[in-house]
């Protein structure tokens, strides 16, 4: 049944009425989620918000894309939904808004620790360039965080 409701979602604009629903899964998807705040923050400021909808809001990316440096601010799918392409999807679409900008180059960070997130980034030809020390809270204090870049081809 997944399978099939995975075929009927969309992505779309993020909206300010979708805030609730991508807190929902931004408190369950983090031990140190983002606030409501923070996410409102991100529509105010014209970032690059985008959820992917079915019958209901199963994930989200934020993203600042400019006509120089672009950066991914934020990637999360349900839990119920991973595995399906969703993740894919939003990089595909950042990639190419990236594109539609003439932005050269795309930046994020991930936890060390996810390397699920990692595996997704290489993929995409995102290339580590860095660490950051200490840059994530975790449960038993600090977590490095590897810096990715991916550069833009025309
Ligand atoms: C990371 C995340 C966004 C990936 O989204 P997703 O929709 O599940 O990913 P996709 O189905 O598009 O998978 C794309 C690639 O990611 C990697 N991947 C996805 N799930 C994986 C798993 N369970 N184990 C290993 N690699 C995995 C694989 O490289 C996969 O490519 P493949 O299918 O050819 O093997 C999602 O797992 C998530 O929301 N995690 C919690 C929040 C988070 O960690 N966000 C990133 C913060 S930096």
């Amino acid at each position: 049944m997944a399978a099939r409701l995975i075929d009927t979602i969309v992505i779309r604009r993020m909206k300010s009425t979708d805030l609730a629903d991508v807190f929902a899964i931004e408190s369950t998807s983090y031990d140190f989620p983002w606030s409501e705040k923070i996410l409102k923050d991100c529509i105010l400021q014209n970032y690059d918000c985008y959820v992917a909808e079915g019958l209901k809001i199963v994930g989200y990316v934020i993203a600042n894309i400019t006509s120089q440096e672009s950066h991914v601010l934020n990637l999360t799918i349900h839990s119920d939904y991973r595995g399906f392409g969703l993740g894919s999807s939003f990089i595909d679409l950042v990639v190419n808004e990236c594109k539609l900008k003439k932005s050269h180059s795309i930046f994020l960070e991930s936890r060390v620790s996810n390397t699920i997130a990692r595996k997704l980034y290489q993929k995409y030809g995102f290339r580590s360039i860095g660490i950051r020390k200490n840059y994530y809270r975790n449960s038993t204090g600090r977590e490095d965080a590897v810096v990715y870049r991916k550069n833009i081809e025309y």
